[in-house]
């Protein structure tokens, strides 16, 4: 990646306080961009980006991105911008499903149109392998597979990439799809409410531990290779990128939940763990991330497998103590307030 391609760029990160978001910012700042984000802080995780306030290319808007008026104001002189607030996962989506239409369906159709007029350059979009849901078979998904949605927040997500690919030719500005493995890794906001990071805290503290579905495949990759990734899209050439789908992740990291579990086990010992089957999260997918290797030549960095270990370490040394409750450490739930606002 030419990280000089950064300097004169200003870079809009919406939902850049979560758990991708406030990763990715530091980076983007120190490759030598302006970073703006917009952010309404909707699990109470403005924490995530205190370190940032003096360093003189970063600004925050604490603000709802489905007001038109907001979004207008926060997208003057952007050069880059870089969507991903949502409401992130199926639990969340299931739990305020009008929100979720509204928040990742319905304002993002409506900021697509808005860069239009902007005068924006590039627009990264993030979608998510949750498109595929369940993919059986010895083939693994390719940008092209046929999607099938398990949920209302993989639906949402497939009607932003559809609405993107008709109006792909007709936008003045670059758009690109990324859809991206389940994330892992520390981050200034961290989510234990993903697999790899809740199975490893809790059987770490000693917990013991429910596995739905435990033969069910995903991919996995770390939060600062996601980072990486909408970089490395950031600085290719737009031939190589506008109006491009990628699943993002590497082949090599995919993994059942019972594997996942084992990996954690190595560096503990015994646990009690109960696996049950039944349909709970029927989601089943292995994917090919070859096009986004041979295309912009993105590989990750990081491994569940070095991961694991390193967070059991902090979280038996006090550096987290994972609740499954409130929001300091996962989506859980939304503030009535903000979540009657925005249903507004
Ligand atoms: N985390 C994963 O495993 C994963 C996997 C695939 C795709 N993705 C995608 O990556 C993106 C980021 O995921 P994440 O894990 O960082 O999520 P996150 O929930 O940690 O962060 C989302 C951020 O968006 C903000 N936000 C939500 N609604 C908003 C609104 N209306 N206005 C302004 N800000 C708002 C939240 O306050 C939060 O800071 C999402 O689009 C998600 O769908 C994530």
């Amino acid at each position: 990646m030419q990280l000089e391609k950064f300097n004169n760029r200003n870079v809009l990160v919406i939902g850049g306080a979560g758990y991708i978001g406030s990763v990715l910012v530091g980076k983007l700042m120190q490759a030598g961009a302006k970073v703006r984000v917009l952010d309404h802080l909707i699990y109470d995780n403005g924490y995530s980006l205190q370190h940032y306030f003096d360093e003189p290319n970063f600004s925050f808007i604490n603000d709802d991105f489905c007001d038109g008026k907001v979004l207008n104001s926060a997208l003057d002189g952007m050069t880059d911008v870089v969507l991903l607030a949502s409401l992130v996962g199926d639990p969340i989506c299931k739990r305020y499903p009008e929100l979720a239409v509204k928040v990742n369906r319905d304002a993002t159709h409506h900021l697509i149109d808005s860069m239009a007029e902007k005068g924006t350059e590039r627009f990264t979009f993030a979608s998510t392998c949750s498109n595929y849901g369940i993919h059986e078979g010895d083939a693994l998904a390719t940008e092209t597979s046929d999607l099938n949605p398990q949920s209302i927040y993989a639906e949402t997500k497939i009607a932003v990439e559809t609405y993107i690919l008709e109006n792909a030719a007709k936008l003045p500005y670059s758009p690109t799809i990324l859809r991206f493995a389940t994330a892992y890794g520390f981050s200034p906001r961290m989510r234990f409410d993903l697999t790899v990071s809740h199975f490893a805290s809790e059987l770490a503290v000693g917990g013991s531990l429910d596995v739905y579905d435990p033969d069910t495949w995903r991919p996995y990759c770390h939060v600062r290779d996601l980072s990486k990734a909408i970089m490395t899209v950031l600085a290719e050439d737009k031939a190589n990128v506008s109006g491009e789908v990628f699943n993002v992740g590497d082949t090599g990291q995919q993994f059942t939940k019972r594997m996942i579990v084992d990996e954690a086990l190595k560096h503990i010992g015994e646990r009690e763990v109960s696996y049950v089957s039944g349909d709970t999260d029927p989601r089943n997918y292995r994917v090919s991330f070859d096009k986004v290797a041979k295309q912009i030549d993105f590989t990750c960095d990081y491994s569940v497998e070095r991961y694991v270990p390193s967070l059991i370490n902090a979280v038996q040394n006090g550096v987290f103590t994972p609740s499954r409750s409130g929001n300091r450490y996962g989506n859980y739930e939304i503030p009535e307030s903000i979540a009657k606002v925005a249903a507004g």
